[in-house]
């Protein structure tokens, strides 16, 4: 294919038939034999740029998927009580327990690791909420199980916030309060497929169960004994100790 190409060239500038038999010419064999250098130069450095532009998309492709994602890392102190509870300065004791977590923040979701808190109540946990799904499921790393409810979006900071929030984290601790939340497990879910890609892939082989807020749920009392246990994280500036009963 090559050989042809220069033929052609070689035609064009005149050469001819000489050209053409030029394999048993000496003299534009010689000249052909430049010329070849010249495309087979021409030729490697085209299979370089191909070679070489195929490590481009490569390296992306695996930039993209194989490097450890962006981690932010933020620890919040708290006080048990709410900023507009009396004389919270004064009571403030000299140690305040402290939330701190790893957060992966990406366009339509965040992945909140919340260790074991080294002092005080609270389990570990993986928090995933799923913007785009408006899901929130909190995997319970003690008792390995899935729980799932609707996204709040007035606890949880929208992406963008979020990010703004953990930046200046990153910089320095924040001091903060404690809010309560009250869930109630209601049901199993067998099909977690609805649940969307993020949701399906942390809770996938855990029993996984749906919550609601216990405010929400009508004519159903209070049992005498529960099962709860705590979670306690921060998704916006204060810090939230979600509770979970089975009832
Ligand atoms: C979201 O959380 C707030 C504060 O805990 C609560 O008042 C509100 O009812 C919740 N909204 C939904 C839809 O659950």
């Amino acid at each position: 294919m090559v050989k042809i190409a220069f033929n052609s060239a070689l035609a064009q500038k005149g050469l001819g038939k000489e050209a053409l038999v030029s394999e048993k010419d000496p003299e534009t064999a010689s000249v052909y034999g430049s010329e070849s250098s010249t495309g087979r130069c021409l030729l490697t450095l085209l299979g370089l740029a191909f070679i070489l532009s195929g490590l481009i998309v490569g390296g992306a492709c695996v930039y993209r998927y194989f490097t450890p994602k962006r981690l932010y890392h933020g620890t919040m102190h708290f006080t048990e009580l709410a900023p507009d509870a009396a004389g919270v300065e004064t009571r403030e004791p000299y140690y305040l327990p402290r939330v701190e977590e790893d957060v992966e923040i990406r366009d339509n979701m965040a992945v909140i690791n919340v260790p074991a808190p080294r002092f005080g109540e609270g389990d570990p946990a993986y928090i995933l909420h799923d913007f785009q799904r408006k899901l929130t499921a909190y995997l319970d790393l003690t008792l390995r199980n899935c729980y799932v409810i609707a996204l709040n979006t007035t606890v949880v900071m929208a992406p963008r916030d979020l990010l703004d929030l953990f930046m200046q984290l990153m910089l320095d601790s924040q001091k903060t309060y404690l809010v309560h939340e009250d869930l109630v497990v209601t049901e199993r879910i067998d099909d977690l497929a609805p649940l969307g890609y993020y949701i399906y892939n942390l809770c996938d082989g855990k029993p996984t169960y749906r919550m609601q807020r216990r405010s929400d749920i009508v004519g159903i009392q209070k049992r005498s004994v529960e099962d709860c246990f705590t979670i306690r994280h921060f998704e916006n500036t204060y810090v939230m100790e979600t509770k979970i009963c089975q009832a």
